[in-house]
């Protein structure tokens, strides 16, 4: 084998060079007429073709050359003669750097389902659909931080091992180094935490923001982006145990303000994929239409996904307040026909998915942010409203997703937050340093959190959140 240095397959289709030598390495999608391998390095969701003489090469060597195997060619970049590509190249030299068994190798050249491409997470990036969401989901994390980068945001750390449970739902993941059979006990018989790694109990973190917001009454706009865990036992295609969120922090900022900032960024993101990954939103783009066609009437899209990323780039969303959004329900046709599997009867019901897609898909279709929610389904941090009755949070509704951003303006005032602490029988130990910020230089400030993988639904139209994480955590599913 030749010294030539490796080219990626997307600089030599972005610019092609015709006549140059090239090296390329890849995985071979497809070995047609004994004569054309289609060669995919994962740079582009394009192939290239490479062009074997068979009369050339030993029959031996053309016999490994199958799909999956990883190879390595050199040869001359010429004008294609067929169709579906530009280029292709003429092999001199054909290397097999990795054989794959056409026998056994899990992906054959054909459409495999996506609840079968779950049981093989660790080859599933190897087809068109996984190599695009992968390369986008790099896009997206990499556009979160030029956004607030360009704002003068500072990213922060936050801890993924926590004392304090931030959303009070109480769903965690103990994190401990104790004997499951045999811990120690107190005089009481329960487990004794203070012989636990921390001295205390711990968990894995369900969200980044309490610990945000010190850093937001200091450098004033901040950010994490983590990973974050939910032992919630909800098996839906929206919900993971483990999933990654984009969590801002802003000093000075009121609940409007953070709903500006909450539409920008999420328009931001749009535009940001409709610009920077066009060829692998077109391949998901048609991808979602060839489903759509097999769907029902009523089931399928309005929009394709490009038009859907359009309109959220270009749209100003609704905001009305869950007051408005209760009424409208109420009077619903799905709510006087009993299709809502939750009727809503009376203000103060906590609303489900079936509700916020309506709002978003049928009554508005638009993305809603609904604001001024009943304190009672509300965490404790969130900031009262004079009425007594509501907090200043605020959702963002996305269609064919429900809630894909949660947030709010947080209590600043300590008098208020610690009588809301001790009401709700949140243990002071565990919340001291938070309660601390409201009494050193105290200051309104809010923020919110996107779920990252909510959100790659919306950008890439997968339907169900474990195809957009490379390996989703769910309940009875940890495998890889
Ligand atoms: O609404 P949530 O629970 O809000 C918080 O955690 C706040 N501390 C955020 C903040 O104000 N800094 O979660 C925020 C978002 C949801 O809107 C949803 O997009 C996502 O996180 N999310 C999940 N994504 C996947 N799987 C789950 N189990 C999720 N739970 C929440
Ligand atoms: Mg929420």
């Amino acid at each position: 084998m030749g010294t030539l240095k490796r080219t990626k397959i997307s600089d030599i289709l972005s610019q092609p060079v015709i006549g140059e030598q090239v090296n390329i390495k890849g995985w071979v999608r497809t070995f047609r007429s004994n004569r054309f391998i289609a060669i995919n390095d994962g740079s582009t969701i394009n192939n290239l073709q490479a062009v074997v003489d068979f009369e050339n090469f030993d029959e031996a060597l053309l016999r490994r050359i199958n799909t999956g195997a990883c190879v390595s060619v050199i040869g001359k970049l010429v004008e294609s003669q067929g169709k579906g590509q530009q280029v292709e190249v003429v092999v001199d030299e054909l290397d097999v750097i990795g054989d794959a068994d056409a026998e056994k190798y899990p992906l054959q050249p054909k459409k495999h389902s996506l609840e079968f491409l779950r049981e093989k997470a660790h080859l599933r990036v190897r087809t068109s659909t996984f190599g695009a969401i992968y390369r986008i989901r790099h896009a997206m994390i990499f556009a979160v931080h030029k956004f607030f980068t360009e704002k003068g945001f500072y990213n922060v750390h936050t801890p993924i091992i926590t004392g304090s449970d931030a959303e009070g739902a109480g769903e965690m993941f103990r994190v401990t180094t104790l004997d499951p059979t045999n811990p120690p006990k107190t005089e009481e018989g329960e487990v004794n935490y203070k012989e636990d790694f921390f001295g205390k109990e711990t968990n894995l973190t369900v969200s980044g923001q309490l610990e945000v917001e010190t850093a937001a009454l200091a450098l004033g706009e901040v950010y994490t982006f983590g990973p974050t865990f939910r032992a919630e036992n909800s098996n839906t295609s929206r919900h993971l145990a483990e999933f990654w969120m984009i969590e801002p922090e802003m000093a000075f900022y009121n609940i409007n303000d953070n709903m500006d900032l909450a539409e920008e960024f999420v328009k931001y993101l749009a535009k940001y994929a409709l610009e920077n990954c066009k060829e692998d939103l077109d391949f998901l783009n048609k991808r979602g239409i060839d489903e759509d066609k097999q769907k029902p009437q009523n089931e399928r899209n309005e929009l394709s996904l490009l038009e859907r990323l359009e309109f959220v780039a270009n749209n100003e969303f609704v905001r009305i307040t869950y007051t408005e959004a209760i009424d409208i329900l109420k009077n619903s046709k799905p709510n006087k026909k009993k299709k809502f599997q939750y009727l809503i009867e009376d203000w103060g019901a906590d609303l489900q998915s079936e509700h916020e897609r309506f709002l978003v898909e049928k009554h508005f279709k638009k993305p809603v942010i609904l604001y001024n929610y009943p304190k009672n389904i509300k965490a404790f941090y969130m900031r009262a409203n004079d009425d007594d009755k509501t907090v200043a949070a605020m959702d963002v509704l996305f269609p064919g997703i429900g809630e894909i951003i949660g947030g709010s303006q947080r209590e600043e005032r300590y008098d208020v937050l610690k009588a809301r602490v001790d009401e709700m029988g949140i243990p002071e130990e565990d919340l001291w340093w938070y309660l601390e910020l409201r009494k050193y230089g105290s200051a309104p400030h809010s923020g919110f959190g996107l779920g990252f993988e909510r959100w790659m639904q919306f950008v890439t139209g997968m339907t169900n959140i474990r195809d957009v994480i490379p390996f989703p955590r769910t309940p009875d599913n940890a495998e890889f």
